[in-house]
This record gives C-alpha cells, structure tokens and sequence, in this order.
C-alpha cells in the first residue's frame, strides 16, 4: 500500500476530473497536467508553457485544483493514483516531491537531464528536490521566494512612510496607514497564506540560524524557547491590522485589494507581483517589493517543479517534450516573467525581468554564496507534508483565535513532535 495514497478526501473531485480528462488522455500525444494555477497572472503564465506544447502539435489536458501550497492538489493526486491513473505531470513542492520519488512510481528522466545539461543549469539547492535516488524525476519550473511584502507605492507616500526595515518600524508604518483610513495589511485567512507570514516573522524575529534550528532541524529547545513566544506574539500584533472580512479570501483578492488602493500591504510570496503585472502596474512606480523587515539578506525559497509520474512508453514522448520545454531558456523567461518568479536555471540573464525580479535573482545567488538560502516552510520546502500540515493548523489556530504566545508555542512543540513520530 502507498503510504501517500490516503486519506482520500475528494474522490467524488478527482472521479469529476479523471473522466473528464480519460477519453482525451488516451491519446499519446496529449500531457495531462495538475496544478494549483488558478488565479489570473498564473493562469496567464501557464498558457506559455501550454502553448510551447501546441507548437509541438502536443495535446494538453489541464487539471486544476485551486490552493496554495497544494495540499487540496495533493489529495487530488492521491485519488488519482489510488484509482491507478496518475497524470502525466503534476506541480509539485519540496518534500511532497521526494515522498512520491519514494512510492516509485515516477519516471527516470535522466536521458533528458543528460542530454540537456540540467545537471549544470539548475542550482542544486533544486536539484536537491528534482533527484530522487540518482534519478532526474521532476522538471523545475522557477524559484519562488516568499519573504516579501508588496505595497501601494500611493498610499506610502500619502502617509509619508518609506519601506520599512525593522520590525519596529513596520509596526509604527502599519499603525501610521490604520490612522489614514486604510486597511493596512490585505490578508487571505486561509491556512496556507497565514503559514507565509509566518515564515517572514520566524526569520525576522530568529534569523537565519533560528529558522534553521527551529522550522528545518525542528529542534526542541527552538521550538520552545522565548524566541518563538515572540514570533505568536508578532503574529497576533499583525492580525489588528487585518480587515474583518480576511478569512476564507483567495491571496489574489487580497493582492487586488493592493493594486486597487483599499490596502496598503500584503505579506506574500513573489506570486503577487504576477497579480500586480497583470494589473499593468510597474514596480517602482506604482507598487514597491521590499523585504519582509528584519529578513533582509536572506532568502526563504520554494521551486514549483513538475514531477512526471510513470504513464508508459506510449505517453512518454510527449511527457519527455514537456519536461525539455519547461526547462528551455526561453521559456523559463517567458514564464518567470509572468509569474512573479525567477528562473530556475543560473546561465539566464536578468535583462527581461523588472526591478524587483532583477532583486530577486541578484538576491537569490548572494544568499545562496552566503548560505541565507533557506527552503520555505510555508511551501513545504523545510519538510514532510505531515508536519508542515501539523504546524499550519497551529499557526491558522492562534490567527484566528485567543490562545496566548506560551498557549501557541506549546502546541506547537506537541503539533511537531506528534507530527514526527
Ligand atoms: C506556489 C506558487 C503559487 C502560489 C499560490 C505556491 O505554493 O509555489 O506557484 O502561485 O502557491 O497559488
């Protein structure tokens, strides 16, 4: 029995999906593809690798299932793989990459790895993810980085702020837009969006070392020590500035509340700046991307690969064509550009990107020289999709309810090592 195959919560979704897609998917030369990319900018990104595939005279079939970080697509892949007909490629992050290479049914692409020189072009702190046991078995789209806020460029200088750069100063710029009349921080309540603030203020409030210690090595006495007390107690400090309708929004609607000028600020990942794009709104000039204050230096990352599942000789062809075209140079530009990410290959140039996507690879490699690179929890790059889960419920718990920092932080402890085990 595949230890990823349950539970299996969404079957009557997956069996919708499935046969929707069957009688196409019986063709060879069609790709079926699962992803979470569902809001405008990222539906937009995926039509260039789509339309790579139409060139090819490659049919697509196109699985969506909305959700950051992917757990809801997750438990749709489980369904589909439990029923014995896994997609031929599915978006996938971090850890839940290498607990599929694990139940082996992946495919080996290895003669495309070597024939296109990945091995060289992709950074191995990806590369960590894409190989499982010797074998090339995920296609790396882009490198996403999540500690990041995204400001109307309007109201800061209405209110007189300027990027801040301390977690002193993001409070006073916060309380400064509240007295302004505006909703100062645009959040999504949904587990996942809250589990990304999160990331930022363990970073901001540790650094690097304490993110090490306490959200990839999940040690103990990080886990309980004063320091995560104050990372809660930051968290509740940035839920007053929340408006009363967050919980259940999509981010991008929270990303629209930003561009549209109701908010000033959103904590999200770089695939905001996708939303923002899409608006026509230039960096610099309309919006601003800064760091999340106090986390400047390093960089909290997750790479969207696509893993290619095991679909037979027949299908392969064309699962082969999609993994070459994901990581072809123009591509990844074409791509990154649409979606707020980076590339995932170091030999492109930053000449096509906007100002905060040219911050975004500078930064990118001056952590990795520097060892600031850190995966993302929030977007299960720390680890396994149990734990990541247990800690999202305790984190989207304090959000949205009264324990106190030590409450918190002693569920925390409990949530992680029960997680573990
Ligand atoms: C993915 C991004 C995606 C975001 C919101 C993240 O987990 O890595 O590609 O845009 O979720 O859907």
């Amino acid at each position: 029995m595949h230890t990823l195959l349950w539970p299996v919560a969404v079957l009557t979704l997956s069996i919708a999906c499935s046969s929707s897609g069957q009688s196409k998917n019986n063709r060879a030369n069609t790709v079926e593809v699962l992803h979470w990319w569902t809001s405008g900018a990222e539906a937009a990104a995926l039509q260039v690798l789509r339309r790579a595939l139409t060139d090819q005279a490659i049919g697509w079939v196109d699985m969506p299932v909305a959700g950051g970080g992917g757990s809801n697509a997750m438990t749709v892949l489980r369904a589909r793989v439990a029923s014995g007909n896994p997609p031929t490629a599915v978006q996938m992050l971090g850890f839940d990459i290498l607990d599929w290479g694990a139940e082996k049914i992946t495919t080996d692409l290895n003669d495309v790895a070597k024939a296109e020189g990945w091995n060289e072009v992709v950074p191995k702190a990806l590369q960590a993810f894409s190989v499982y046991d010797g074998a090339w078995i995920a296609a790396p789209v882009n490198v996403h980085s999540t500690n990041w806020i995204w400001a109307n460029r309007k109201i800061l200088d209405e209110v007189g702020i300027k990027p801040p750069q301390t977690w002193q100063e993001l409070v006073g710029a916060l309380d400064a837009i509240q007295r302004a009349g505006y909703i100062a921080l645009a959040h999504g309540g949904q587990a996942w969006q809250e589990a990304t603030i999160f990331d930022s203020v363990v970073l901001a409030t540790g650094g690097p070392e304490f993110y090490r210690k306490a959200m990839i090595a999940r040690d103990d006495g990080a886990l309980r020590s004063a320091t995560m007390r104050e990372v809660f107690a930051r968290m509740r400090t940035l839920r007053t500035y929340v408006d009363p309708n967050f919980p259940g929004r999509d981010w991008n609607l929270a990303s629209a509340m930003v561009i549209k000028g109701r908010a000033a600020m959103q904590i999200m990942g770089d695939w905001a700046k996708g939303e923002f794009s899409s608006a026509n709104q230039k960096s610099g000039e309309d919006f601003l991307c800064f760091r999340f204050p106090g986390t400047q230096g390093s960089v909290l990352f997750n790479s969207d690969q696509f893993v290619m599942f095991d679909v037979g000789d027949k299908r392969r062809p064309a699962q082969v064509a999609l993994a070459r075209s994901i990581l072809s140079p123009e591509f990844q530009i074409a791509f990154n550009r649409i979606k707020g990410s980076v590339p995932a290959r170091i030999d492109v140039s930053d000449h096509a990107f906007d100002d905060c996507g040219k911050k975004a690879m500078a930064e990118l490699k001056q952590a990795a020289d520097s060892g600031t690179l850190l995966g993302s929890f929030a977007h299960g790059h720390t680890g396994p999709a149990a734990v990541k889960n247990a800690i999202y419920d305790v984190v989207t718990e304090h959000f949205n309810g009264n324990a106190t920092p030590e409450q918190a932080t002693a569920q925390l402890v409990d949530a992680v090592r029960t997680a573990s085990q």
